[in-house]
């Protein structure tokens, strides 16, 4: 099929258009704007087989997002009827965890969450993406190139959360094994089983040894969540805290280093990061295509009737950049809809973009010189609907030796936590296991 015919929705998929493949990877936006002709809401395929309803209009998209009684989160009523082996039953399937909740048991499990997030201290946390940070820029800021995507973005929220979770570092490690198989779709049933093997390790641990940490404060909350219900909260917490953060670091670093109104500012030696974080909320969100809900019975949506129990998607970057609602001036307007809205709004935006903008300035402050070592037009894009995800960000610059920073033993300064102090003790060196295993050395 030509990429013309895929982007005006191709009659072998019953007219609906497909959100998956190589064309939808390469060219999503051309697929958004084929699909505006159909109105505020589009007939989509999330998988060969599976249609969905994408909701595009902004306004309509808004709409959505705040009444969760017409339009709730639970899948149990649609995945009766989807096949075991249907690709993306275990992204979209229900699990007692808060984004998948409503009512009264999610202001239960959100409250439980929003609290313990509550207790991170921002110091605390801020010191921790930096010590992180310099750890990895020092890890391959000698060899001259670097996969940007895969040794620092991916890395990074990594790292930070495991630190934030309390989370040792073999448990931790697993983690990161379980939940990467999982979001690649490698193996996904066995990647599942051991995230939430690990996840549940660490539940235990800390109902044992309780400490000042993120999974102890979640333990302690007064909604008294059972392990169960811990479990799966940690488990989305881990994949929300990194897998979309990852994706905003490495689009962000794309966007300054190949945009000409960002690379422009760069050379000058100002960097607008924030601007440049703001463009990717805006036209390249990381969760470009999530927010799914089941109407319980026929909905009509603007003049759109939308099925019982078909999903219903919140198109983010379709709806961002929706002609009807375009903002000319992007640059310090936040009002797009990259963080989701209404009820199950994301609860941490300000870290998730401090993450984002303390690791993209120190890196370009560490490696001024840096460039992209491919064309941007042709790097590959993850395939999938939800996320938008590059595949790698090769980049290279000028070698740089950046010495650990002393401590008054003369020892190099301690990273704190487990998988940290593993990454730095062997980062200069060889890779420790999570390094190793990640790089697939
Ligand atoms: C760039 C990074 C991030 C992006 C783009 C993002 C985006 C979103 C979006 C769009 C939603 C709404 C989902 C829905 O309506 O179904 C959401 C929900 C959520 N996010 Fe984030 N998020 C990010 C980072 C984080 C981080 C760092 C955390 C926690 C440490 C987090 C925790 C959550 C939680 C718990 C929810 C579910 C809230 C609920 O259902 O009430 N997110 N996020």
């Amino acid at each position: 099929m030509s990429s013309d015919a895929f982007a005006a929705g191709c009659p072998a998929h019953g007219g609906r258009t497909p959100l998956y493949g190589p064309d939808f990877a390469a060219r999503p936006q051309r697929v958004y704007e084929a699909l505006r002709r159909y109105g505020p809401v589009a007939p989509v395929e999330l998988a060969p087989g599976v249609p969905a309803s994408l909701v595009i209009s902004y306004s309509a998209a808004l709409d959505v997002l705040r009444d969760p009684v017409t339009f709730p989160k639970d899948a149990r009523r649609w995945q009766q009827g989807v096949p075991p082996d249907c690709p993306v039953l275990p992204f979209m399937m229900y699990r007692p965890a808060c984004n998948l909740s409503d009512g009264a048991a999610h202001v239960r499990l959100r409250t439980a969450i929003a609290d313990s997030l509550s207790r991170v201290d921002s110091t605390i946390l801020r010191e921790s993406v930096e010590r992180n940070v310099e750890a990895l820029i020092r890890g391959f800021s000698e060899k001259g190139t670097v996969d940007l995507r895969a040794e620092y973005a991916l890395l990074l929220p990594i790292l930070v959360f495991n630190e934030i979770l309390g989370c040792p570092s073999d448990i931790g490690t697993r983690i990161v094994v379980g939940m990467r198989g999982f979001v690649e779709n490698v193996d996904t049933a066995n990647s599942n089983q051991i995230m939430m093997k690990a996840v549940a390790e660490l539940v235990a641990l800390k109902r044992a040894r309780p400490d000042q940490d993120l999974t102890s404060w979640l333990i302690a909350h007064p909604a008294q969540l059972t392990d169960e219900e811990l479990i799966e909260q940690i488990a989305l917490l881990v994949g929300l805290a990194t897998e979309p953060e990852q994706n905003l670091i490495a689009n962000a670093l794309l966007l300054l280093l190949s945009d000409d109104r960002f690379a422009g500012d760069l050379s000058g030696g100002s960097l607008p990061v924030e601007d440049a974080i703001d463009e990717v909320l805006w036209a390249d969100p990381p969760l470009a295509n999530w927010a799914v809900s089941y109407p319980t019975q026929d909905v009509d949506l603007r003049g759109v009737r939308l099925p019982a129990d078909q999903p219903v998607v919140i198109g983010f970057a379709a709806a961002n950049t929706d002609p009807a609602a375009a903002s000319t001036n992007r640059a310090g307007n936040r009002a797009h809809l990259a963080w989701g809205a209404g009820p199950h709004k994301c609860p941490s935006q300000g870290e998730a973009r401090m993450i984002a903008s303390v690791a993209i300035e120190k890196v370009l402050d560490a490696l001024p010189d840096m460039e992209l070592a491919v064309p941007a037009s042709r790097l590959e894009w993850r395939p999938g609907f939800a996320q938008r995800a590059l595949v790698s960000l090769p980049v290279r610059f000028s070698p740089i030796h950046i010495p650990p920073p002393p401590t008054p033993g003369g020892q190099e300064m301690g990273l704190a936590g487990g998988l940290a102090t593993a990454l730095r003790n062997a980062a200069p060196r060889r890779s420790n296991a999570l390094v190793r295993w990640w790089r697939g050395d």
